[in-house]
């Protein structure tokens, strides 16, 4: 939503249910791979119902700390707790949006997106599909779901991409520069959703971006990586 400056607010919610708390917790973590040390001594808590953007330059390791937050890196030294590895409690389940967006080049966006469905998590094929209706209008490309992901262009892939991730009914979404080139109003409509979805389900968000749209008007946590180092956390944008 717009506040009266522009800005895309939003409140932290811890969702209708599930754990509460620190959900991430990084102590010391380095990384590295061989001479290069692609995170230094990173100390970093992520609370749940927290939409987190992270930015920095160009091998500044913003994707190493998204894998190693997903599971997908291990660090080379440190403490890193997950909420996979959260013992005796609720297993939080992690959706990752990387570069490259994994959807299926000679099926539609709507079939791409039908191959979330699980009957394990809706009651029915009809609530998933009016979930699929409503992020599909909120991202304003409800009108060009038939169009096959091949005849999609890049900012059509990346929206359908998100919404698929978003159909799993995430705990957390770990995504890596997804939204290269959006405006401001697709910058909003992409606020729309997370708040909507943060609001409703306590979804948490870490987001890796160079968007200066998007950062601009982000008015939550901003974690800014340089040289593998995390020099601030806090609501400035750096980009
Ligand atoms: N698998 C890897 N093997 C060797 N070096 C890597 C690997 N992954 C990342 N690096 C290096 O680690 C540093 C941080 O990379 P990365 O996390 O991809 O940064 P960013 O996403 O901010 O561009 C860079 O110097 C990169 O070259
Ligand atoms: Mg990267």
């Amino acid at each position: 939503m717009l506040n009266k400056a522009g800005s895309l607010n939003k409140k932290i919610s811890k969702g209708p249910s599930g754990p509460t708390g620190p959900i991430f917790y990084c102590e010391d973590v380095s990384v590295e791979f061989n001479e290069i040390r692609a995170l230094k001594n990173i100390q970093l808590t992520v609370e749940r119902g927290e939409i987190i953007f992270v930015t920095g330059a160009s091998g500044a390791g913003k994707t190493t700390l998204l894998k190693l937050l997903s599971g997908l890196q291990e660090p080379t030294s440190g403490k890193i707790i997950r909420p996979n590895f959260f013992a005796g409690k609720k297993n939080l389940y992690i959706s990752n949006v990387f570069q490259d967006l994994r959807l299926m080049g000679k099926y539609t966006c709507e079939e791409n997106l039908m191959f979330a469905y699980d009957s394990s998590i809706y009651k029915d094929k009809a609530e998933f599909i009016q979930d699929m209706h409503e992020l599909t209008r909120i991202l304003g490309i409800k009108d060009r779901l038939h169009l096959k992901i091949n005849q999609a262009n890049g900012g059509l892939q990346q929206k359908v991409a998100i919404v698929r991730s978003l159909l799993t009914r995430p705990d957390v979404l770990i995504a890596d520069e997804p939204t290269s080139s959006l405006d401001t109003e697709n910058a909003r409509r992409l606020f729309d959703v997370f708040n909507l979805y943060n609001a409703k389900r306590g979804l948490t968000v870490v987001w890796a971006t160079h968007n200066k749209e998007l950062c601009k008007s982000f008015t939550g946590r901003i974690i800014h990586l340089d040289n593998g180092r995390l020099v601030y956390s806090g609501h400035a944008c750096f980009i």
